[in-house]
């Protein structure tokens, strides 16, 4: 299965939120591909953020870009349908956050959307035995979910290292996305290890210069992926 394209998702949960819709204007002007949305309920993880008017209002102010919306919610089943309504392209929730993983999965196909399935830190990879037939995604996390501007947790690397043999040995089209700690200086090694969507939060929107960050970011990405071919 040959490396899919490199996806930068910046994460919205450091963007300016009294000025939303400009700043993901500029985060996807500045050459990001797609937008990380964050969701928390302030139970499932010890935070409270953005829902699904938050979602329709980016597609109202003209977002056409893909919206990849990470559920940090439990239960997970009632907020899917709101969420493929308010213009949602991708949907990942945290096996730990269903009661039935394999019928979320479907709830969310059948709602038009891409299904991912989300790694914590100590989330065992056997989630993935009876459900990488039916995900497009899998989300590793590399921090603990809840905060921005955490730092990347290492072990995350060997993770990574065996979801992509598991990719790989599908056969399937799977993107793997990895969230938490990432910065221009680790990406390449992450990129190494077989990302290929990465969620970067602070480290875009700490700065001024977003599409310096990106580019940035896409240059150690594609000298890693020359090591990995
Ligand atoms: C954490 C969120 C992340 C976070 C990443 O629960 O899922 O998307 O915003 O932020 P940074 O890139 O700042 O670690
Ligand atoms: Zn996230």
């Amino acid at each position: 299965m040959p490396v899919q394209t490199p996806w930068i998702a910046p994460s919205i949960l450091s963007a300016n939120f009294a000025r939303l819709g400009d700043d993901v204007d500029a985060v996807l002007a500045a050459g990001a591909d797609i937008v990380h949305f964050d969701v928390m309920d302030n139970h499932y993880v010890p935070n409270l953020t953005i829902g699904p008017l938050v979602c329709e209002a980016l597609r109202k102010h003209g977002v056409k870009a893909p919206i990849d919306v990470h559920l940090m919610v439990k239960p997970v089943d009632r907020i899917i349908p709101d969420f493929a309504q308010a213009g949602a392209s991708i949907i990942s929730f945290h096996p730990e956050a269903s009661e039935h993983v394999d019928r979320t999965i479907a709830l969310i196909r059948e709602h038009g959307c891409r299904p991912g399935l989300v790694f914590n830190p100590a989330t065992p990879l056997s989630h993935l035995d009876y459900t990488l037939g039916q995900i497009d995604l899998v989300l590793l996390m590399s921090v603990n979910p809840g905060f921005g501007g955490q730092k990347f947790i290492p072990g995350t690397l060997d993770k990574l290292r065996e979801v992509r043999r598991r990719i790989d040995a599908s056969g399937r089209a799977v993107r793997l996305e990895v969230d938490g700690g990432v910065k221009v200086d680790n990406i390449g090694a992450i990129a190494a290890a077989g990302a290929d969507t990465f969620v970067a939060g602070s480290a875009i929107f700490s700065e001024k210069d977003y599409g310096a960050v990106i580019s940035a970011m896409r240059q150690n990405i594609s000298e890693a992926q020359l090591l990995r071919a």
